[in-house]
């Protein structure tokens, strides 16, 4: 997909996508505006949110698809409701065989320009994805030409500053949706690494891959018997960003959680529980995508992103619910069931990147608990923080990304439950606030860090096609990270 601005006259095209607001008084284009007329007339289109029509026009030798896709009330239009819409056209840009678009701009005083074009760029990358690399009978589709027409001249350098950054964050998303749709037996934590050092070589960033021997040297004594089992040996995956040399105070680290499957281990998961468990790592791959727009938009920050990289099987050299294991911190940990074991190699990798790389705050990411999926649904993410003020950035990026984000209470109380009767902390602690009993073991590893776990088990993954996200992994968390990053700079 090639999106460009103000490139493609109105008749050269084979699609003209018109975004309409229902109560807009906008003028249409000249040539569309009788058939914009017959659109409007009978109720057939009134501009609703998501409502669309296509028609053609004929004029003379040349023939063009028409599709008006509506925006809704333009005093309730957002971002996110421009992404919706632009992917619903450009699905349908994709029916009607078109490679090249026009796409009118949205021109509307309600948000911003940065807001607009992201939006819109966001809304055609995501209208495109498919993951159908497995199906031996996919046809290549043409590649797109796309150019979004009608920013004045006077915002045209704005403009392109703000589609060169959108792409790159819409390419950075449907990276970490691809690395999550790949399956644990293609996705392991070698193949990730590799993955990780392309990606540095490509746009900038060291990366450092500790084996299994380094990790023992570490002490990551939590981190390597959550791995024990599998085959797969582990990996302490390190990337590293420093775009702001002359500051060497503020690291922001990034952990992201990287069980590349999680059957359990002896918790066993059931059948049903255990087959989309390849997105056990949708934190990993949401850090390294954050990476790779951060290091692509060259941000004048200083990022540590750091994966425990690993698997949660059995075998006869598994851990078990009952033992006793260390970690890195030096705390003892109590194993009540091995399928909490995201919140163990975090506690490592999060210690990691506090005493070893000496960040100076951490987000750690992670698909934590089915908890959160019943408190919050698939659509929002739950935050744990140690600090407020941190969480209050956060808000601001996620306010930027329209990633929806909720912070769910860290009281003492909820740390009490963490106690272990023969250890210092237990792995479970049973049915209640799963999700901040999880976050908050994580944070013990924290100290005094600013620190914030976002739990996103229910938004990384889709059961189902929905809106702009298609089903599987959602690439969620890389926008918010990179506006994070990027509102630090
Ligand atoms: N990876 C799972 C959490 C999960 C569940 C992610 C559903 C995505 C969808 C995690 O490791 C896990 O198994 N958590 C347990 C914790 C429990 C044993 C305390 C859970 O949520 O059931
Ligand atoms: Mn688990
Ligand atoms: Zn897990």
């Amino acid at each position: 997909m090639n999106i460009k601005l103000n490139s493609i006259k109105v008749d050269k095209a084979d699609v003209l996508i018109i975004p309409v607001l229902e109560d807009g008084k906008e003028e249409m284009i000249e040539s569309l505006s009788e058939i914009f007329k017959h659109a409007k007339e009978k109720e057939k289109f009134s501009g609703k949110h998501g409502e669309v029509f296509t028609s053609i026009k004929a004029k003379k030798a040349k023939t063009q698809d028409i599709i008006f896709i509506g925006l809704g009330k333009e005093k309730e239009l957002t971002g996110e409701k421009i992404r919706l819409a632009m992917a619903k056209a450009l699905k349908k840009a994709r029916e009607l065989k078109s490679e090249l678009i026009y796409v009118k701009y949205i021109n509307t005083a309600k948000l911003k320009l940065d807001v607009i074009v992201n939006s819109m760029v966001e809304g055609l990358y995501f209208g495109d994805y498919k993951f159908d690399k497995y199906k031996t009978d996919r046809k290549d589709q043409p590649s797109l030409d796309i150019s979004i027409d009608g920013i004045d001249n006077a915002s045209l350098d704005k403009g392109e500053a703000c589609l060169a950054e959108s792409k790159t964050l819409a390419e950075a998303t449907l990276f970490a949706r691809d690395l999550v749709n790949e399956p644990a037996n293609v996705m392991y934590p070698q193949t990730f690494a590799e993955k990780a050092k392309e990606s540095g070589e490509k746009y900038g960033f060291e990366v450092e891959v500790h084996d299994e021997k380094q990790i023992e040297e570490l002490e990551m004594k939590a981190f390597l018997a959550v791995g024990r089992a599998s085959d797969n040996p582990p990996r302490l995956i390190v990337m590293r960003y420093f775009g702001d040399k002359d500051n060497s105070k503020d690291i922001l680290g990034l952990v992201g959680k990287g069980l590349m499957y999680d059957a359990g281990g002896y918790s066993l998961k059931p059948t049903d529980g255990m087959v989309d468990m390849k997105s056990d790592m949708a934190g990993a791959a949401a850090v390294l995508g954050a990476m790779t727009a951060i290091a692509e938009q060259g941000l004048k920050v200083n990022v540590v992103a750091v994966v425990a990289a690993c698997e949660n099987l059995i075998s006869g050299g598994a851990y078990k619910p009952g033992d006793i294991i260390g970690s890195m911190a030096g705390k003892n940990i109590e194993v009540l069931n091995t399928d909490a074991e995201g919140r163990l190699t975090l506690a490592d990798a999060v210690y990691y990147a506090i005493a070893k790389e000496k960040v100076s705050e951490v987000v750690d990411l992670a698909t934590l608990t089915g908890a959160v999926l019943v408190a919050l649904g698939t659509t929002t993410t739950g935050v744990i923080t140690n600090n407020e003020k941190f969480y209050k950035e956060l808000k601001k990026a996620a306010d930027s990304s329209e990633e929806k984000m909720w912070l769910l209470p860290s009281f003492d109380e909820y740390k009490e439950i963490l106690k272990s009767d023969i250890a210092d902390l237990k792995n479970s602690t049973g049915r209640n606030a799963g999700t901040i009993c999880a976050g908050l073991f994580i944070g013990a590893f924290a100290k005094d860090t600013p620190w914030m776990h976002l739990d996103i088990a229910g938004t990384s993954w889709m059961d189902n096609e929905k809106g702009y996200l298609t089903k599987g992994g959602t690439g969620v968390g890389v926008r918010t990270l990179y506006y994070l990053a990027k509102d630090r700079s």
